[in-house]
Protein backbone atom coordinates (compact mmCIF):
# COMPACT_ATOMS: atom_id res chain seq x y z
CA UNK A 1 0.00 0.00 0.00
CA UNK A 2 1.25 3.60 -1.09
CA UNK A 3 2.51 5.47 2.30
CA UNK A 4 0.38 8.18 2.91
CA UNK A 5 1.05 11.53 4.70
CA UNK A 6 -1.95 13.68 6.63
CA UNK A 7 -1.83 17.22 7.12
CA UNK A 8 -3.77 18.91 10.02
CA UNK A 9 -3.69 22.55 9.79
CA UNK A 10 -5.08 25.98 8.37
CA UNK A 11 -7.06 26.79 4.95
CA UNK A 12 -7.09 30.30 3.93
CA UNK A 13 -8.01 32.10 0.63
CA UNK A 14 -5.04 34.52 -0.11
CA UNK A 15 -6.43 37.92 -0.71
CA UNK A 16 -2.66 39.52 -2.94
CA UNK A 17 -2.05 42.92 -3.15
CA UNK A 18 0.79 43.64 -5.13
CA UNK A 19 2.28 47.34 -4.86
CA UNK A 20 5.32 49.23 -5.39
CA UNK A 21 4.67 51.61 -2.16
CA UNK A 22 3.58 49.65 1.45
CA UNK A 23 1.40 52.15 2.84
CA UNK A 24 2.02 53.23 6.39
CA UNK A 25 -0.49 53.85 8.76
CA UNK A 26 -3.18 56.49 7.69
CA UNK A 27 -1.87 56.58 4.24
CA UNK A 28 -3.53 55.28 1.00
CA UNK A 29 -1.46 54.32 -2.10
CA UNK A 30 -2.35 52.95 -5.05
CA UNK A 31 -1.45 49.26 -5.99
CA UNK A 32 -0.55 47.39 -9.62
CA UNK A 33 -2.54 43.81 -9.05
CA UNK A 34 -4.67 42.19 -6.99
CA UNK A 35 -4.90 38.52 -6.84
CA UNK A 36 -7.40 35.71 -5.06
CA UNK A 37 -5.03 32.42 -4.70
CA UNK A 38 -5.52 29.25 -2.42
CA UNK A 39 -3.14 29.60 0.50
CA UNK A 40 -3.00 28.85 4.23
CA UNK A 41 0.36 26.68 5.66
CA UNK A 42 -1.88 23.53 6.36
CA UNK A 43 -3.46 23.27 2.45
CA UNK A 44 0.25 25.12 1.28
CA UNK A 45 1.92 22.44 2.71
CA UNK A 46 -0.80 19.34 1.52
CA UNK A 47 -0.37 20.77 -1.98
CA UNK A 48 2.66 20.70 -1.84
CA UNK A 49 3.47 17.47 -0.53
CA UNK A 50 0.95 16.07 -3.45
CA UNK A 51 2.58 17.97 -6.34
CA UNK A 52 5.68 15.43 -4.50
CA UNK A 53 3.72 12.68 -5.57
CA UNK A 54 2.58 11.60 -1.90
CA UNK A 55 -1.18 10.42 -1.31
CA UNK A 56 -2.27 13.35 0.87
CA UNK A 57 -4.94 13.67 3.22
CA UNK A 58 -5.98 16.73 4.70
CA UNK A 59 -7.94 17.20 7.78
CA UNK A 60 -9.42 21.16 8.58
CA UNK A 61 -12.00 22.94 8.36
CA UNK A 62 -13.78 26.01 5.88
CA UNK A 63 -16.37 28.10 6.46
CA UNK A 64 -20.31 27.33 4.44
CA UNK A 65 -19.70 30.17 2.15
CA UNK A 66 -17.94 30.65 -1.52
CA UNK A 67 -14.30 30.69 -0.59
CA UNK A 68 -15.07 27.48 1.35
CA UNK A 69 -16.29 25.76 -1.58
CA UNK A 70 -14.55 27.04 -4.07
CA UNK A 71 -11.34 25.20 -2.28
CA UNK A 72 -12.62 22.14 -1.48
CA UNK A 73 -12.78 21.65 -5.40
CA UNK A 74 -9.76 23.36 -5.66
CA UNK A 75 -7.94 20.82 -2.98
CA UNK A 76 -9.97 17.83 -5.13
CA UNK A 77 -8.57 18.76 -8.29
CA UNK A 78 -4.95 18.57 -6.49
CA UNK A 79 -5.30 14.67 -6.07
CA UNK A 80 -6.29 15.79 -1.89
CA UNK A 81 -8.49 13.66 0.31
CA UNK A 82 -10.70 16.19 1.88
CA UNK A 83 -13.13 13.90 3.28
CA UNK A 84 -12.03 15.39 6.65
CA UNK A 85 -12.29 18.94 5.71
CA UNK A 86 -15.81 19.84 6.38
CA UNK A 87 -17.50 23.70 5.62
CA UNK A 88 -18.92 24.82 9.18
CA UNK A 89 -21.87 27.46 9.47
CA UNK A 90 -20.47 28.96 12.74
CA UNK A 91 -17.27 30.14 11.12
CA UNK A 92 -15.87 31.41 7.70
CA UNK A 93 -13.11 30.32 5.44
CA UNK A 94 -10.04 31.95 6.78
CA UNK A 95 -8.52 34.73 4.99
CA UNK A 96 -4.96 36.10 4.21
CA UNK A 97 -4.39 39.69 3.50
CA UNK A 98 -1.21 39.87 1.61
CA UNK A 99 0.93 43.10 0.94
CA UNK A 100 3.62 42.19 -1.88
CA UNK A 101 6.24 44.35 -2.42
CA UNK A 102 9.74 44.19 -3.97
CA UNK A 103 9.51 40.09 -3.78
CA UNK A 104 8.57 40.06 -0.17
CA UNK A 105 5.81 40.03 1.66
CA UNK A 106 3.44 41.42 4.95
CA UNK A 107 1.02 39.41 5.84
CA UNK A 108 -2.35 39.30 8.47
CA UNK A 109 -4.32 35.90 8.75
CA UNK A 110 -8.02 36.19 10.44
CA UNK A 111 -8.16 32.42 11.11
CA UNK A 112 -11.88 32.12 11.02
CA UNK A 113 -12.91 28.09 10.35
CA UNK A 114 -9.23 27.67 11.36
CA UNK A 115 -9.81 28.21 14.77
CA UNK A 116 -12.63 25.65 15.32
CA UNK A 117 -10.48 22.61 14.29
CA UNK A 118 -10.62 21.86 18.38
CA UNK A 119 -8.70 18.89 20.41
CA UNK A 120 -11.93 17.08 20.24
CA UNK A 121 -12.54 17.35 16.57
CA UNK A 122 -8.46 16.00 16.19
CA UNK A 123 -9.73 13.09 18.63
CA UNK A 124 -12.79 12.09 16.86
CA UNK A 125 -10.06 11.69 13.69
CA UNK A 126 -7.77 9.05 15.50
CA UNK A 127 -8.24 6.43 12.87
CA UNK A 128 -7.16 8.79 10.55
CA UNK A 129 -4.34 9.86 11.99
CA UNK A 130 -3.45 6.38 12.98
CA UNK A 131 -3.88 5.07 9.32
CA UNK A 132 -1.35 7.49 7.78
CA UNK A 133 2.48 7.47 8.03
CA UNK A 134 3.81 10.73 9.03
CA UNK A 135 1.88 13.76 10.53
CA UNK A 136 2.62 17.25 8.89
CA UNK A 137 1.73 20.19 11.39
CA UNK A 138 1.97 23.86 11.50
CA UNK A 139 0.69 26.36 14.35
CA UNK A 140 -2.59 28.10 12.22
CA UNK A 141 -4.70 25.91 14.40
CA UNK A 142 -4.91 26.04 17.96
CA UNK A 143 -2.28 24.96 19.83
CA UNK A 144 -3.92 22.18 22.25
CA UNK A 145 -4.97 20.56 18.92
CA UNK A 146 -1.74 20.54 17.19
CA UNK A 147 -0.68 18.99 20.57
CA UNK A 148 -2.95 16.32 20.43
CA UNK A 149 -2.80 15.49 17.22
CA UNK A 150 1.00 14.69 17.80
CA UNK A 151 0.12 12.75 20.72
CA UNK A 152 -1.92 10.50 18.64
CA UNK A 153 0.11 10.16 15.76
CA UNK A 154 3.28 9.43 18.50
CA UNK A 155 0.91 6.53 19.80
CA UNK A 156 0.90 4.71 16.59
CA UNK A 157 4.33 5.11 16.04
CA UNK A 158 4.04 7.67 13.03
CA UNK A 159 6.54 10.51 12.56
CA UNK A 160 5.62 13.66 13.09
CA UNK A 161 6.93 16.95 10.50
CA UNK A 162 6.00 20.26 12.57
CA UNK A 163 6.28 23.07 10.90
CA UNK A 164 6.15 25.78 14.19
CA UNK A 165 4.93 28.48 12.09
CA UNK A 166 3.50 31.74 13.26
CA UNK A 167 5.85 31.34 16.47
CA UNK A 168 3.99 30.17 19.54
CA UNK A 169 5.38 28.95 22.52
CA UNK A 170 5.84 25.08 21.82
CA UNK A 171 4.91 22.85 24.83
CA UNK A 172 7.04 20.48 25.39
CA UNK A 173 4.75 17.21 24.62
CA UNK A 174 4.69 18.46 21.12
CA UNK A 175 8.60 19.17 20.98
CA UNK A 176 8.94 15.39 22.41
CA UNK A 177 6.54 14.27 20.10
CA UNK A 178 7.63 15.83 17.11
CA UNK A 179 10.63 14.12 14.82
CA UNK A 180 11.08 17.14 13.23
CA UNK A 181 10.92 20.67 14.15
CA UNK A 182 11.04 23.16 11.46
CA UNK A 183 11.18 26.84 12.15
CA UNK A 184 12.42 29.65 9.92
CA UNK A 185 15.45 31.80 11.54
CA UNK A 186 13.38 33.93 12.91
CA UNK A 187 11.49 31.49 14.48
CA UNK A 188 14.05 29.60 15.84
CA UNK A 189 15.50 32.32 17.37
CA UNK A 190 12.56 33.19 19.58
CA UNK A 191 12.20 29.23 20.11
CA UNK A 192 15.46 28.48 21.48
CA UNK A 193 15.31 31.11 23.71
CA UNK A 194 11.91 29.80 25.22
CA UNK A 195 12.37 26.63 26.11
CA UNK A 196 13.83 25.05 29.49
CA UNK A 197 16.20 22.55 27.45
CA UNK A 198 17.39 23.88 24.36
CA UNK A 199 19.80 20.95 24.05
CA UNK A 200 16.92 17.92 23.14
CA UNK A 201 14.81 21.40 20.98
CA UNK A 202 17.97 21.74 18.83
CA UNK A 203 18.67 18.22 18.12
CA UNK A 204 15.27 17.87 15.94
CA UNK A 205 15.99 21.30 14.39
CA UNK A 206 15.69 21.98 10.46
CA UNK A 207 15.99 25.55 10.15
CA UNK A 208 15.33 27.20 6.48
CA UNK A 209 17.22 30.51 6.07
CA UNK A 210 15.95 31.76 2.59
CA UNK A 211 18.68 32.93 0.68
CA UNK A 212 21.08 31.50 3.28
CA UNK A 213 20.00 28.21 2.79
CA UNK A 214 19.63 25.51 5.36
CA UNK A 215 20.95 24.60 9.11
CA UNK A 216 20.58 20.86 9.84
CA UNK A 217 21.31 19.17 13.05
CA UNK A 218 21.96 15.99 12.98
CA UNK A 219 21.81 14.82 16.46
CA UNK A 220 25.16 16.49 18.00
CA UNK A 221 26.06 17.27 14.71
CA UNK A 222 25.14 20.21 12.81
CA UNK A 223 25.81 20.92 9.43
CA UNK A 224 24.44 22.95 6.36
CA UNK A 225 22.60 23.18 2.87
CA UNK A 226 23.12 26.17 0.77
CA UNK A 227 19.93 27.90 -1.03
CA UNK A 228 20.03 27.60 -4.79
CA UNK A 229 20.05 30.90 -6.74
CA UNK A 230 17.16 31.73 -8.74
CA UNK A 231 14.85 34.91 -9.48
CA UNK A 232 12.91 35.61 -7.26
CA UNK A 233 8.98 36.86 -7.63
CA UNK A 234 6.70 36.47 -4.39
CA UNK A 235 8.89 34.17 -1.59
CA UNK A 236 5.00 33.55 0.10
CA UNK A 237 4.64 29.53 0.37
CA UNK A 238 8.46 28.92 -0.27
CA UNK A 239 8.26 27.79 3.61
CA UNK A 240 5.44 25.55 2.82
CA UNK A 241 6.97 24.08 -0.37
CA UNK A 242 9.95 23.23 1.54
CA UNK A 243 8.18 21.09 4.39
CA UNK A 244 5.87 19.45 2.08
CA UNK A 245 8.46 18.08 -0.26
CA UNK A 246 10.83 17.26 2.96
CA UNK A 247 7.83 15.49 4.72
CA UNK A 248 8.00 13.19 1.02
CA UNK A 249 11.50 12.82 1.32
CA UNK A 250 11.21 11.21 4.46
CA UNK A 251 8.40 9.14 4.45
CA UNK A 252 10.43 7.51 1.30
CA UNK A 253 13.13 7.22 3.78
CA UNK A 254 15.91 9.81 2.38
CA UNK A 255 18.80 10.74 4.48
CA UNK A 256 17.87 13.81 5.88
CA UNK A 257 20.50 15.98 4.27
CA UNK A 258 19.38 14.75 1.19
CA UNK A 259 15.37 15.52 2.05
CA UNK A 260 16.61 19.12 2.86
CA UNK A 261 18.67 19.34 -0.65
CA UNK A 262 15.15 18.28 -2.11
CA UNK A 263 12.49 20.46 -0.25
CA UNK A 264 15.47 23.74 -0.73
CA UNK A 265 15.01 23.20 -4.88
CA UNK A 266 11.51 23.00 -4.39
CA UNK A 267 11.56 25.81 -2.15
CA UNK A 268 13.65 27.73 -4.83
CA UNK A 269 11.53 27.09 -7.63
CA UNK A 270 8.72 27.86 -5.75
CA UNK A 271 9.71 31.50 -5.59
CA UNK A 272 9.91 31.96 -9.03
CA UNK A 273 5.92 32.18 -9.19
CA UNK A 274 3.11 34.56 -8.05
CA UNK A 275 0.94 32.99 -5.05
CA UNK A 276 2.45 30.45 -2.51
CA UNK A 277 0.62 27.46 -4.15
CA UNK A 278 0.97 28.47 -7.74
CA UNK A 279 4.47 28.00 -7.88
CA UNK A 280 4.82 24.95 -6.35
CA UNK A 281 6.58 22.43 -8.41
CA UNK A 282 5.82 18.82 -9.44
CA UNK A 283 8.51 15.96 -9.09
CA UNK A 284 9.76 15.61 -12.53
CA UNK A 285 10.29 19.69 -11.94
CA UNK A 286 12.18 19.08 -8.74
CA UNK A 287 14.42 16.75 -10.48
CA UNK A 288 14.96 18.14 -13.51
CA UNK A 289 16.10 21.58 -11.55
CA UNK A 290 18.60 19.25 -9.09
CA UNK A 291 20.19 17.18 -12.78
CA UNK A 292 20.27 20.91 -14.08
CA UNK A 293 22.26 22.52 -11.30
CA UNK A 294 24.13 19.74 -10.24
CA UNK A 295 27.37 21.03 -8.42
CA UNK A 296 25.17 24.48 -7.73
CA UNK A 297 24.79 23.88 -3.75
CA UNK A 298 26.61 22.29 -1.34
O1 LIG B 1 3.01 30.49 4.55
C1 LIG B 1 2.27 31.29 3.67
C2 LIG B 1 0.83 31.31 4.12
O2 LIG B 1 0.73 31.98 5.34
C3 LIG B 1 -0.10 32.05 3.18
O3 LIG B 1 -0.61 31.24 2.17
C4 LIG B 1 -1.15 32.61 4.12
O4 LIG B 1 -2.41 32.04 3.97
C5 LIG B 1 -0.60 32.41 5.52
O5 LIG B 1 -1.23 31.39 6.16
Amino acid sequence: MAKKITVIGSINMDLVTQTDIVPNRGETVLGNQFFTIPGGKGANQAVAAAKMGAEVSMIGLVGDDAFGHEYLGYLRKQQIDVRNVKPVTHGKTGIATIVLSEGDNSIIVVPGANNMVTPELVESLEKEIAASDLLLLQLEIPIESVERAARIAKKYGKQVILNPAPFQHLPETLIENADYITPNEYEAELLLASVSDSASLRKKLIITKGSKGVTIYEGEQECHQDSFKVETVDTTGAGDTFNGAFAVAILEGKPIREACKIAAAAGAISVTKLGAQSGMPTRTEVEGFLSDRKGDSA
